[in-house]
């Protein structure tokens, strides 16, 4: 199996590069090998790799920036992603493509159904809901899979991010009226792979359709973080006082949903996936870790 895949070096990316290698031939792309945002290096690229699976990592993720700079958000989500979808469809690939929580409102009070209808509060939602029609309509195959909170031990995330800030303050503020469900890249990639075995040759073409796919159970940022302390700062003699606080206490550019929470339901019923709850996620990560290792926002932390 060819597979050609975008965004490297991102949170997700840099997982899926290794998880898929043993599937096959893995032709990984950064932005500087493959810009999303120049419509001919997509076409140039698939055309060239001619993949069987067309795994679509990169994005414009900067959720706040994105409130100001809307055009770059949809040229990256919205507008790349329909070349993709097209050239996928081209070639009979199967385009695998990650989205996002932020496509809902958030204000259901039960997790989202794939079937909910979106209706996203922010710019950066209103992109990736854009991508998400793009490919419906070019109706080649693909795989649409949603998910939410993302962290892993590199990249830009609230998992370092918090880790950070617990280290260097007594006090941390945090967000406690958005709900979620943490979920790591490493787990992502795992199921990305899984879900690609499980498909089979075959149906490879045969798939198209949207799951959403997060690690079990919810939390608040503010419960996420108590957790973060809990394994991850046992050495600290005066452990920081982590207090919970409403959104409008903590602004931002982009709103954010109240209810971020995904069923994992139909996933489980198609392909018997389903990712652990995210504590466990939470837990096994920390494990991973070399005992004592220091881990930054943007440090390039290899397992
Ligand atoms: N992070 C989350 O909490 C979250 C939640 C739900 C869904 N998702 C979705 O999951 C997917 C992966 O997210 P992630 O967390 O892995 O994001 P990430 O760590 O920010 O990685 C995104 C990657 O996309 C690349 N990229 C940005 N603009 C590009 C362009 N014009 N051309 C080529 N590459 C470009 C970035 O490259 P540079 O490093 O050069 O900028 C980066 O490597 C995205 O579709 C995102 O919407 C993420």
């Amino acid at each position: 199996m060819k597979i050609l895949l975008t965004g490297k070096n991102g949170q997700i990316g840099w997982e899926l590069a290794h998880a898929l290698a043993p599937l096959g031939e893995v032709i990984a792309f950064d932005r500087g090998g493959l810009d999303l945002a120049v419509p001919d290096q997509i076409v140039g690229a698939v055309r060239s790799v001619r993949p069987d699976v067309l795994v679509n990592a990169a994005a414009y993720t900067a959720v706040d920036r994105a409130e100001s700079e809307p055009d770059a958000a949809h040229a990256v989500n919205a507008a790349a992603v329909a070349i993709l979808a097209e050239e996928a469809k081209r070639v009979h690939a199967l385009l695998i493509h990650f989205s996002t929580d932020y496509v809902f409102d958030g204000v259901k009070d039960t997790p989202y159904v794939e079937e909910d209808r979106p209706n996203p509060i922010n710019v950066y939602g209103r992109s990736k809901l854009a991508g998400e029609h793009a490919i419906r309509s070019i109706d080649g195959p693909h795989l649409i899979l949603r998910t939410s909170w993302v962290y892993a031990t590199r990249g830009r995330n609230f998992f370092l991010t918090i880790r950070r800030l617990l280290r260097e303050n007594e006090e941390v503020r945090v967000v406690s009226d958005q709900i979620g469900a943490p979920t790591p890249a490493e787990a992502l990639g795992s199921a990305t792979s899984t879900l690609l075995r499980k498909l089979g040759g075959a149906n490879l073409r045969e798939a198209r359709d949207t799951y959403h796919l997060t690690a079990a159970g919810n939390t608040s940022w503010h419960g996420f973080a108590k957790e973060i302390a809990r394994l991850g700062l046992r050495d600290l003699p005066n452990p920081p006082r982590i207090v919970p606080i409403p959104s409008d206490q903590y602004p931002s550019a982009a709103r954010r949903p109240r209810n971020s929470c995904l069923s994992n339901k139909k996933l489980l019923r198609t392909f018997g996936v389903e990712l652990p709850r995210w504590e466990a996620c939470l837990a096994a990560l920390h494990e991973s870790l070399p005992r004592g290792a220091h881990l930054d926002i943007g440090a390039p932390y290899r397992r």
